[in-house]
């Protein structure tokens, strides 16, 4: 079946190439992909080797050659491009996070419960091969009881005010930042692992630039881009850079610990 589904990918930044590794990777036709001009769509056609460069997103959704769509932009046009994808009849696989608040994430759940398709969020860490395992071994009670579970997870991109990409600015990324960008993940796998939903959480979040160093155009996700102190502006930030964030989970114990981290107790595992 999967070798049946064409697909196309929306963004040419750093996650576009990777769904589309993958893809191949599965035996997935990929077929067209669009960038934020039509210039940018011809050349990762191009270099990728496409057989369609989209002009814009309504052409995508108007290909009836296309089942799924793969939207790897920018978090600020996940529910728009989602929503649209949906309303067309198009399977979904979103990037994480699914969008900029969590009206427009439930607002999206619903839509997609609603239409007859396949929908998803990009959360792939939980499938790395020692997190399977790490699951395998909770469910088949290998572990004993789990009263508590601490991690972190740090990147140090994005580490000095020089450094920027969109997903410092609310208004492209969200308000949240670090804690919606990676925390995400390690949320996600945690709750995979043990199959134990977050009830409550506390957190201090901290910006530690306040201010940051804009260079003139688009910077994508790790292109490691040198720039000239000369060609930027200085931006106001408001999105955090770090947090510690304390969670208790349904059927928990209540405990106390530091870090991004969560008290647990045991239940059955849902599928993955
Ligand atoms: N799952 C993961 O491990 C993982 C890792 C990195 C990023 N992400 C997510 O992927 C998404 C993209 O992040 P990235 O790091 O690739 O960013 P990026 O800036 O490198 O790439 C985004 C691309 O989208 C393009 N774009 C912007 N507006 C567009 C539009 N309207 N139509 C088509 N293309 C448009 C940009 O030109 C750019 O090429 C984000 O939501 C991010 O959170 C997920």
């Amino acid at each position: 079946m999967a070798n049946n589904l064409a697909t196309a990918i929306i963004g040419t930044g750093f996650m576009g190439p990777v769904h589309t590794e993958a893809l191949r990777r599965l035996g997935v036709q990929v077929y067209g992909i669009l960038g934020s001009s039509p210039e940018k769509s011809r050349r990762a056609a191009e270099t990728l080797g496409f057989a369609k460069a989209y002009s814009d997103y309504n052409e995508v959704l108007s290909d009836k050659a296309i089942q799924v769509i793969h939207i790897t932009t920018p978090n600020r046009f996940h529910f728009e491009q989602a929503s649209q994808a949906l309303k067309a009849g198009k399977h979904v696989l979103c990037e994480k996070p699914l969008a900029m608040t969590t009206q427009e994430s439930s607002a999206l759940v619903d839509l997609a419960t609603q239409c007859e398709v396949a929908a998803g969020v990009n959360y792939n860490i939980r499938y790395y091969p020692l997190n399977i395992e790490a699951r395998s071994r909770i469910l088949t009670g290998e572990l004993g009881a789990i009263n508590s579970i601490y991690g972190s997870y740090v990147q140090d991109w994005l580490l000095y005010p020089t450094d920027y990409n969109w997903r410092v600015l609310a208004e492209e990324g969200g308000t949240l930042r670090a804690v919606a960008d990676i925390g995400t993940h390690w949320l996600d796998l945690v709750q995979t692992i043990t199959g134990l939903e977050v009830a409550s959480v506390c957190a201090n979040l901290k910006t530690v630039h306040p201010i940051r160093q804009r260079p003139e155009g688009e910077i994508e996700t790790f292109s490691g881009q040198v720039r000239d102190i000369e060609t930027t502006e200085s931006v106001e930030i408001q999105t955090d850079d770090s947090g510690a964030v304390l969670l208790r989970f349904k059927g928990g114990a209540h405990r106390f610990s530091v870090g991004l981290s969560g008290y647990l107790g045991t239940q059955k595992l849902p599928p993955l």
